[in-house]
């Protein structure tokens, strides 16, 4: 009996191929880096309002912790530490983000505050330190490490919107009804013949099937490498983006070959008995 249930699953490949081109687009327009704006009136006040607005902003939302004479107590001791003096971007980057129990307070005080706030604590009770301004913390964010940026694609987005997720998952299931299509069409055959099917396999088949097999540890070993190396970048500080490109790209590899193995093995390999499907239906499944 022919078949005519291999149409569907190329349609559905090719849309799958349309999404993946879409998505591109709008990671790409993600991943653009935004240029940083330089407020003049913010540049003009950080050295002249620390002594005054810093010092409000310091006794009315970080005294608490740090103590009225950064002496220290719930949080560090800010008076004669080192590297709030020495590292330009700790202390904005500590008062903006926050980190393990120091809230952020990015949002929650005006930027002029927030850098008078910095200035502040880093040009009281002893502490001596440049005056840090938007252009500082520019100048700091564009030097990212080589490092980094050469473990980083160039399609990793910053974060994924509610539509690319939905993108994504329509795209997915595109592509493994498609694949799961053609895998039938293959092993089955143009034929639906029902009665048992006997395989021999040949020495191409089972060469090819170890070198599936051998894909499956190395892109496995692959996976594992990138974790670690991604784990680690989560621990420093400032964080490592994760790779989430190659973690992904490896992961699918991993199980595309595991899925190409047991095609393999069901065409080349198993003996079986083949059925006959409903006529009628266009799906195979
Ligand atoms: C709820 C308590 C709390 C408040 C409020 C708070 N902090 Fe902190 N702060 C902490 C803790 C805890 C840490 C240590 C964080 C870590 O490294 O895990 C910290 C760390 C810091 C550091 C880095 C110190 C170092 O040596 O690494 C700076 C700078 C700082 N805070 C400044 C501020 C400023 C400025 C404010 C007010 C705008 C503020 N904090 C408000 C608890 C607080």
């Amino acid at each position: 009996m022919e078949r005519n249930d291999a149409v569907m699953p190329s349609v559905a490949i090719f849309i799958a191929a349309v999404l993946g081109v879409i998505l591109l687009f709008l990671f790409n327009k993600e991943t653009a880096p935004t240029p940083v704006v330089v407020d003049p009136a913010v540049v003009a006040a950080a050295s002249k309002e620390w002594p005054t607005v810093g010092q409000q902003v310091f006794s009315t939302n970080c005294a608490g912790c740090h103590g009225a004479n950064g002496q220290g107590g719930a949080g560090p001791k800010l008076a004669g530490t080192e590297e709030i003096m020495k590292d330009p971007t700790l202390a904005y980057t500590r008062v903006t983000k926050g980190k393990g129990g120091m809230p952020a307070f990015e949002g929650k005080l005006k930027d002029n505050e927030i850098y008078a706030v910095v200035n502040y604590i880093r040009n009281s009770w002893g502490n001596k330190a440049d005056i840090i301004t938007p252009a500082t913390i520019a100048a700091a964010s564009s030097t990212i490490s080589p490092e980094v940026l050469k473990n980083r694609s160039r399609f990793v987005p910053e974060e994924i919107k509610l539509y690319e997720i939905f993108l994504i998952t329509v795209l997915l299931i595109c592509l493994s009804y498609g694949l799961i299509g053609l895998y039938s069409w293959w092993a089955e055959g143009e034929m639906l013949v029902p009665g048992y099917h006997r395989t021999r396999s040949t020495p191409v088949q089972v060469a090819a099937m170890v070198a599936v097999l051998l894909g499956i540890v190395v892109f496995g070993v692959l996976f594992v490498r990138q974790m670690m190396f991604d784990l680690k970048g989560w621990a420093a500080d400032p964080i490592v983006k994760p790779n989430v490109t190659s973690e992904g790209f490896y992961a699918a590899m991993v199980v595309l070959l595991i899925a190409v193995a047991i095609a393999l093995y069901k065409k080349f390999f198993m003996d079986s008995e083949v059925l006959v499907e409903d006529a009628s239906g266009e799906f195979p499944w």
